[in-house]
């Protein structure tokens, strides 16, 4: 991890405030998941771009440098902040639902859910929406061309860089699917050896996608030589895309959900995420307890059961709000919280109404996310994914595009987990042009000193994670603090609490369990010690001292956190 903190110049800290507080940033702040994505974006705001084109810059990068997390072949959320027009706006580029997609597809022969069909080539992947989002945040929102943008990435594509280790680790994990297809082996594999730490890898394919889309915009991805080469690689693999659905594919620009926390106002992600509704139930759930003063053991308790009641609702509730009548006004609301607060008892956990209460393997994390503040105050907070592993390991042939596994977040089978075990119903069933429920949650927090954006990868445990991180900035941590943060789930069902090892002090696990509560992992000897959770990138503006600070998460060691300064005019 690479922090770089530059020190602010006094001069130009004065010319900057205003009864104390400044009224714009010094410079911009860039925290992402790999360095070369934070250097890109930077190399854009200093072309002249602003925190939009730079989140073009850092998305584009990201989908050529860390191929196991997301890609043009996938999807994401934009949290937006316009400095100027105050606005807030949330750019929904989920991928859809092809019709092909009918529930009875993703069942093997005794009706059980296949995760071969979910999780593993053509009928796992959702029509993408990157390339779309990357058009809109250019052409609605940037300064600069796309084809200005996107350059970093295309070069990078072009000339290649080292793959890291957790790169060439997850292509030996998920070798046996990706070697299947030809477009992907052509990539992954020389003369029959799969690619290893330290090689150059290089993406000329990806590139020329890349440079079309530059080019043509929309049409250079969703419809001519990109769209029918990827029409061609999904049927090739045994799937159905049409030519319709692809070039019907909008990025829908959503209200995001918005509240107050302790004197934080909350900016985060909407339906189809399930993110912001999560986070308002959870922190307005948690807003009377002094958690500070509380041990740790009742401290952890009482957010477990806030966890434990969004993650049921989540189950219950949300979807798609295009396709399904969500109850959000109720979901979010603080009488609401306040009847799910009256439900917890101070020292005893609340046992979930058990269905099933397996538990379920912990995954990899992959998806990434990126947060941007730059001079004028513009935020960005992105997050993207192309779902698991390498996503669905196809690459139809000649596009460099990995496509997504993402129909796995659909409830496909009511009531039964998907790959992060967590399950839905009628809210969440796949229907053509349907967006699959999500649990990212870019977000913004703003306080009358500060403002702070903040994602991360993880899963169903993005939320969690998220809603970890608030709570240590309103416990007065700093953005690097926040993003090394110590982190445990509850997700409802399975009813037990997933801690990362060494989570908690000696002795809360045992007071914990003598509360009622199930634990995975937490102690110092806990259960999957070596898993890693989560990739939180923040960025952070303290207007009373004028500093901006990032935080990249330490259990990433590609990621980057970087400020620069803006020259004093
Ligand atoms: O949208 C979602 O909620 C998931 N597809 C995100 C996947 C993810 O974070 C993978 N990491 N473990």
């Amino acid at each position: 991890m690479a922090l770089a903190l530059c020190s602010l110049s006094p001069a130009f800290a004065a010319d900057s405030t205003q009864a104390g507080k400044a009224t714009h940033p010094p410079g911009a702040a860039i925290a992402s998941g790999h360095a070369l994505a934070t250097d890109a974006g930077f190399e854009i705001i200093r072309a002249g771009g602003n925190a939009f084109d730079a989140a073009v810059a850092v998305s584009s990068t990201l989908s050529v440098v860390e191929p196991i997390s997301s890609g043009l072949g996938g999807g994401g959320f934009f949290l937006l902040h316009d400095a100027k027009t105050g606005k807030d706006v949330f750019l929904d580029a989920r991928e859809y639902a092809p019709a092909s997609a009918t529930p009875d597809q993703y069942l093997d022969k005794d009706g059980k859910l296949d995760p071969e069909r979910s999780q593993n080539g053509p009928w796992s992947a959702g029509i993408p929406g990157l390339p779309a989002a990357l058009v809109e945040l250019a052409q609605k929102h940037g300064r600069l061309p796309l084809a200005a943008s996107l350059a970093p990435a295309i070069r990078i594509a072009h000339e290649g860089f080292p793959v890291y280790a957790r790169m060439a680790g997850g292509y030996q994990q998920r070798r046996e699917v990706m070697r299947r297809y030809p477009g992907t082996r052509e990539v992954y594999e020389r003369g029959g050896k799969p690619i290893a730490e330290g090689d150059t890898f290089r993406q000329p394919e990806l590139a020329h996608t890349l440079e079309l889309l530059a080019e043509k915009g929309f049409d250079g991805f969703y419809r001519g030589e990109t769209a029918k080469k990827l029409l061609a690689g999904v049927r090739q693999a045994g799937g159905r895309w049409t030519a319709d659905e692809l070039s019907a594919y909008r990025v829908k620009q959503r209200t995001p959900i918005s509240f107050d926390f302790r004197g934080w106002k909350v900016t985060t992600a909407p339906p189809p995420s399930s993110g912001g509704i999560a986070l308002a139930e959870m922190l307005q759930i948690l807003e009377p307890y002094d958690l500070q003063k509380l041990d740790e053991a009742h401290r952890v308790h009482l957010v477990v059961e806030s966890m434990r009641r969004a993650y049921r609702d989540r189950t219950f509730f949300l979807g798609d709000p295009d396709f399904t009548d969500i109850p959000q006004d109720v979901l979010t609301n603080r009488d609401y919280a306040q009847g799910l607060r009256a439900t917890i008892h101070p020292d005893r956990a609340t046992p979930s109404a058990l269905l099933s209460g397996k538990p379920t393997p912990l995954e990899d994390e992959e998806t990434t996310h990126f947060s941007i503040i730059d001079a004028e105050g513009n935020r960005v907070g992105g997050t993207q994914t192309v779902n698991l592993l390498y996503g669905s390991g196809l690459i139809p042939k000649g596009t460099g595009v990995l496509l997504n596994d993402e129909m796995d977040d659909f409830a496909l089978k009511p009531g039964t987990p998907n790959a992060f075990g967590v399950m839905g119903y009628e809210a969440n069933a796949p229907k053509p042009g349907k967006r699959m429920l999500s649990s990212m949650t870019p977000t913004f927090m703003e306080s009358a000193d500060k403002v702070a954006v903040l994602g991360t990868p993880g899963g169903s445990r993005i939320i969690t994670m998220v809603l970890l991180g608030m709570l240590g900035y309103d416990a007065g941590l700093g953005a690097q603090e926040v993003a090394a943060l110590p982190r445990y789930h509850h997700q409802w069902l399975p009813d037990l609490i997933q801690a990362e090892s060494g989570a908690f002090a000696p002795g809360t696990t045992q007071a914990l369990r003598a509360m009622g509560h199930e634990l995975q992992g937490g102690d110092e000897a806990g259960l999957g010690s070596s898993h890693r959770w989560g990739n939180l990138q923040t960025v952070e503006w303290d207007k009373r001292t004028d500093t901006l600070s990032t935080g990249s998460d330490p259990r990433n060691p590609v990621g980057a956190g970087k400020v620069e300064l803006a020259p004093v005019p």
